[in-house]
């Protein structure tokens, strides 16, 4: 076996909510990667040259891990001696499968529990709006939870605390900005029209996408690119005009949330690159820098005096249950969006965008059972189009 070690920096933007233009970032990985020619072909090819016309695989240590050389990985060196068993390469390939299957177990995971936690997290925050429709508090609620929860887990050493520096908050803010504007738009939505309206109309973000990127940016697309917004917005604006409890402040916070989410994701690809902090640390900073920009503006809009006034209403109305209301939408809104940074961190943009159109079909389906919402065949018609669409667009982008 002949190990070439190399270390490889993987860069890599992120995309979603539809959106590949990458909004979520990996962190930088300092991966280590070994360049390993399976030993019976060292064995068998005996040439000091390393020829491209014999096979090779390149793959990940961590498929390798009893081969790893116990001493420096950055010299050649043959190491063969020590193994008694040639590797097959039908075991180079069973290891390889295993892993395979490993990591997509992983990523199913990451994925159910991503849209599991943000149903949760829908009903719960479509419950406490129905009977407080102060979105813009509850909005800086779940910011504030998610904050204090990473703040815990920072202290307590469950997480490991992020090493920042000035520059990473100053990349930071324009994506807080937009991440803040996203947030309380969808969240004055929900407050106004029912769940999965607003989540029909988000799952349109991909269009949002591509025009910002072709008219603001320059950006081109391949033709089917194009095509693909057909159904996208064909569909929303179906659902749109056939929705039975239209509202044009819903309408409008979703199409604002869209937008922001495009460009939180346009400034997180643009400043984010060469930083290495985790998914979760990544989301928890963010909620952090969102919360100082929501606090003052959410005072400014509401202020307290409305919020005393309306907490005793629910209060009055629903039961000290109430509390555990305002307690579940905003944890889950944290955990959620920490699940799907997390989950970014294992998949492409790419496959996050698909991830992210199934999780929207999870919750419309969810609310409209739950809360009963009233559907014409032809709004669900035109949801499903949009949804279609969606699936298209990331097809396409492939
Ligand atoms: C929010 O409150 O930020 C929205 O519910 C976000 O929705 P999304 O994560 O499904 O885009």
């Amino acid at each position: 076996m002949i190990s070439l070690k190399s270390s490889v920096t993987t860069a890599t933007a992120a995309a979603f909510n539809g959106s590949d233009l990458g909004f979520r970032r990996k962190p930088l990985l300092q991966t280590q990667r070994s360049l390993c020619l399976p030993a019976h072909a060292a064995r068998t090819e005996r040439k000091p040259t390393l020829s491209m016309l014999k096979p090779f695989h390149l793959s990940s240590v961590s498929s390798f891990q009893p081969l790893k050389p116990k001493k420096s990985l950055t010299k050649c060196e043959a190491y063969e001696a020590d193994r008694s068993e040639p590797i097959e390469p039908k075991e180079v390939a069973a290891a390889e499968a295993k892993s395979e299957a490993a990591k997509k177990l992983k990523i199913g995971l990451y994925f159910a529990t991503w849209w599991a936690l943000n149903v949760v997290f829908n009903i719960y925050n479509k419950k406490v709006l129905n009977a407080y429709p102060y979105p813009w508090l509850t909005s800086t609620l779940s910011l504030a939870c998610g904050s204090l929860m990473m703040l815990i887990s920072w202290a307590t050493g469950i997480a490991e605390t992020p090493k920042t520096d000035i520059e990473f908050w100053k990349t930071l803010f324009p994506v807080a900005v937009a991440h803040t504007i996203g947030h309380v738009a969808a969240t004055v939505s929900m407050s106004k029209v029912a769940v999965s309206f607003t989540h029909i109309i988000k799952s349109g973000e991909p269009a949002f996408s591509v025009l910002v990127s072709r008219f603001l940016l320059g950006e081109t697309f391949p033709v089917p690119v194009y095509l693909s917004l057909l159904p996208i917005i064909g569909g929303c604006a179906l659902a749109a005009v056939t929705e039975l409890n239209f509202n044009m402040i819903g309408f409008m916070g979703a199409m604002i949330s869209n937008l922001a989410f495009v460009f939180r994701n346009i400034f997180s690809k643009r400043g984010m690159k060469g930083k290495s902090v985790s998914g979760m640390n990544y989301y928890a900073c963010l909620s952090m820098l969102s919360l100082l920009i929501l606090t003052p503006f959410a005072i400014a809009v509401e202020g307290p005096q409305m919020w005393a006034a309306g907490w005793q209403t629910a209060m009055s109305q629903i039961g000290p249950q109430f509390i555990w209301w305002v307690v579940a939408q905003s944890v889950f809104y944290h955990l959620y969006n920490q699940v799907s940074y997390m989950s970014l961190d294992q998949i492409s943009p790419l496959t996050f965008s698909i991830g992210n159109t199934m999780k929207r079909i999870s919750v419309i389906v969810s609310s409209i059972i739950i809360f009963h919402t009233p559907v014409q065949p032809v709004n669900a018609l035109g949801a499903a189009i949009a949804i279609l669409g969606t699936f298209l667009y990331s097809q396409s982008k492939q």
